[in-house]
């Protein structure tokens, strides 16, 4: 885990935000390889659960709304952590966290008594900072969703069984940040809302937590590292009828830590919020159940990262004395690589660069490409190695005389000769296989 947080801020990933102030605790920032990652996660989970799926549609809604949706949803009253204070350092702490230890484990001091810790972030809208103008920054994007529940349909026109999708910002004042970007307070999630009669309520429980399980082994997550958890009963939301984790092979959490949730919040939502539904052929008139697969982009990103993470013994690229230590390979599923192909130069000389600019402007459109003309060749391989660039084409001093370039393979290290005419199709062909 150390290697890949050091990993990820040398090279431009992920990092502390406001670093230069010494950082805030649970707040962190995706630099340019962390953008398009995310980026990359996100296309990829709408284009697999909007794009092609005739019964989903889509919604982008604020973070701020009306405070009365969360009093409404049960977040004011219910969505709390109990907590304890040293009485002298004044530290929190999770009383769960603390259950064999009855001193303060920073300082030795004596523990309030346990108290309710409300983890929404408070805001005033407008000037005055009185009651009433208190609201929340959004702890799940989902609720802004049920309240859109008639509004969307009715536009759509869409029947149930059918969903609405979200990716958004949530907030959580979360009391122990921590592991990484695993717990964040600022982070984003990928929702969806799936309407149905309340009587298949148990079908699409479970076709949703398949559906998830395998948009992560598509991506390439290692299925060895994933299994599902079934809640238990005093471990559910204040939502849920029953709760399905899909967990990742963690290296903290004692092995295994939860990486989505799917939820059948029954119709705890649309009823607080005073929504029914009328089937128009029927003519019944009920309150619609939701299944909810729930995902925090974030940790996605995390998981996918130290699943793509290999070390691999010294004089992959280089058989320098200096780089025979161990040399680093990401190796993310294409659909997710920041860059998918990377221009390599052997040299500097004018009418090398020019060949390998024209060949930059040709695949650009279509894709992200980097472009590298410092340092030795094999240092450049490692570096596209090591933030998982599939394909690296050199153009050397030979494709000035047959106008062909060398494509390497980033995970076999093979390499072959593509006439340049020939490259936008042969690494289109590549990236769809
Ligand atoms: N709407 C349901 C909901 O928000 P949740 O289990 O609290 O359910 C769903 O959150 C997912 O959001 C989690 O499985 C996790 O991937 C992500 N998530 C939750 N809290 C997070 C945090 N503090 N930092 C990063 N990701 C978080």
């Amino acid at each position: 885990m150390e290697k890949l947080v050091s990993l990820c801020k040398q090279r431009g990933f992920i990092f502390p935000s406001g670093e230069k102030y010494g950082g805030l605790q649970g707040f962190w920032d995706f630099g340019p390889l962390g953008v398009e990652l995310k980026n990359n996660i996100k296309k990829s989970w709408w284009k697999r659960f909007v794009q092609m799926r005739i019964d989903v549609v889509g919604q982008d809604s604020t973070i701020i709304t009306n405070p009365k949706v969360w009093e409404i949803s049960g977040h004011i009253g219910g969505f709390s952590d109990v907590l304890v204070e040293c009485k002298k350092c004044h530290h929190r702490f999770k009383a769960d966290d603390l259950s064999a230890v009855s001193k303060c484990p920073d300082c030795g001091g004596e523990f309030t008594k346990e108290k309710n810790f409300n983890i929404m972030f408070k805001t005033h809208v407008g000037p005055t900072e009185d009651t009433a103008s208190v609201a929340y920054l959004r702890p799940e994007t989902a609720q802004n969703i049920f309240v859109n529940f008639d509004t969307v349909r009715t536009a759509m026109r869409t029947r149930i069984p059918f969903g609405i999708a979200q990716i958004g910002k949530a907030f959580r004042n979360e009391i122990t940040p921590g592991n990484f970007i695993f717990r964040s307070r600022e982070f984003e999630q990928m929702e969806l809302e799936y309407f149905i009669n309340p009587k298949d309520d148990e079908k699409w429980f479970k076709e949703w937590v398949d559906l998830s399980m395998q948009w992560f082994l598509d991506l390439g997550i290692k299925k060895e590292n994933l299994r599902k958890y079934e809640q238990k009963k005093d471990e559910l939301a204040h939502y849920a009828k029953a709760t399905t984790d899909i967990e990742y092979k963690f290296p903290f959490n004692k092995g295994f830590g939860e990486l989505m949730g799917i939820a059948n919040r029954a119709d705890h939502d649309l009823s607080a919020h005073g929504f029914k539904y009328k089937d128009d052929i029927t003519q019944k008139e009920f309150i619609p159940y939701v299944i909810e697969p729930s995902i925090g982009v974030d940790r996605a990103a995390l998981a996918f990262l130290l699943d793509a993470y290999t070390e691999v013994e010294g004089g992959r690229t280089t058989t320098t004395e200096s780089n025979k230590e161990k040399e680093m390979v990401l190796k993310l599923h294409k659909d997710l690589a920041p860059y998918k192909v990377a221009i390599l130069p052997l040299s500097k000389k004018e009418d090398l660069t020019k060949l390998a600019l024209e060949i930059f402007d040709e695949l650009k459109g279509r894709y992200m490409v980097a472009y590298d003309q410092v340092s030795s060749i094999g240092r450049r391989y490692r570096r596209q190695d090591e933030i998982g660039t599939p394909y690296c084409v050199t153009v050397d001093f030979e494709s000035l005389e047959d106008n062909a370039v060398t494509v390497r393979d980033r995970d076999t290290m093979e390499q072959e000769r593509i006439p340049v005419a020939e490259l936008s199709a042969y690494i289109n062909k590549k990236l769809e296989s």
